[in-house]
């Protein structure tokens, strides 16, 4: 029964229902029907964050079916530079959803990831073999870590999403990154990149499909073209503002939702101070 209930409910879609699904993304009519199409597709298609769970557990076996699709993405020269943390324990997601800017559904999905990117593991090793690992503090390798944390967490997500599940990224977790680490227990070198709900959708609280910029604007083909997309941005914004009715969310352009993020160093909302945190941290950034 478990299974079947975590089991995507997608047959074979018709190519009217996948160009249909395909035009959510970016609502512009400019996609022709597919020529190919499968589950798969239909699936990364299908995504929107989900912020309303269940509080249903999920049934055992299912975290490492989702971190064994984590394990299966391509990571920089196999370092596998990542580690996650799994959290179920109430009042510890309570206590990390006070330290990611009070986001309540942390507290609700039965299940937060804590995506790492861990250089820890093989200072650790290479200290039992006496062997150097000077070059993991420069900033490349930080770099490689990051890399690594998010294409494991988004195929985890993927995997979650066949399944029936739902789930959310949470960068708020890099607001406050040495009481994340403390709570956590990190090893120096060790930097918590983003959390990750998961759970039951609630379906009282479905969401639409967020429309995505126009492929015209960020597809570029041979060379990038910094010409003017003015008309295609002004498109987004009434694209936006209609998503933005129909979910009954606050109307406001994409253009100025961007402004008000990265206004100034203030707008980042603590994570203007990140360079200092990764040094508490133990990342020299070389
Ligand atoms: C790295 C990352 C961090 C994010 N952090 C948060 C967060 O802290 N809280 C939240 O509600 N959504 C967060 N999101 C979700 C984005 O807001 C969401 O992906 C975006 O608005 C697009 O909507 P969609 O995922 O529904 O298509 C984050 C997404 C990413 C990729």
């Amino acid at each position: 029964l478990e299974i079947e209930m975590l089991s995507a409910s997608t047959s074979a879609a018709s190519s009217a229902d996948a160009h249909a699904l395909l035009h959510q993304r970016n609502r512009d009519g400019a996609l022709a029907a597919p020529q190919h199409w499968n589950d798969v597709l239909e699936t990364i298609l299908n995504h929107r964050s989900v912020r309303g769970f269940l509080p249903n557990p999920l049934p055992d076996g299912t975290l490492e079916l989702l971190i064994a699709a984590a394990q299966s993405a391509s990571t920089s020269s196999n370092l596998q530079f990542w580690s996650v943390i799994a959290v179920q324990e109430t009042e510890r997601k309570s206590r990390l959803a006070e330290l990611a800017g009070q986001q309540q559904f942390i507290r609700d999905a039965p299940l937060l990831l804590v995506w790492l990117a861990d250089l820890s593991r093989l200072d650790r090793i290479a200290a039992e073999h006496q062997a150097q690992v000077d070059g993991t503090h420069y900033l490349e390798e930080f770099i490689v870590g990051i890399v690594d944390a998010a294409l494991a967490a988004q195929s985890a997500l993927i995997a979650a999403e066949s399944l029936g599940l739902g789930g959310v990224y949470i960068g708020a977790m890099r607001n406050l990154p040495e009481r994340i680490a403390a709570e956590l227990a990190l090893p120096p070198h060790a930097f918590a990149v983003f959390g990750m709900s998961i759970g039951y959708p609630d379906p009282a609280r479905e969401t639409g499909i967020k429309p995505r910029l126009p492929q015209s604007v960020v597809l570029h083909r041979e060379q990038y073209s910094s010409a003017a997309r003015g008309e295609a941005i002004d498109n987004y914004n009434a694209t936006v503002r209609e998503f933005q009715r129909e979910q009954g969310m606050r109307a406001i352009d994409w253009t100025q939702q961007c402004f008000d993020r990265v206004k100034d160093g203030a707008a980042l909302r603590g994570r203007d101070r990140m360079r200092e945190a990764l040094q508490n941290l133990g990342f020299e950034l070389r």
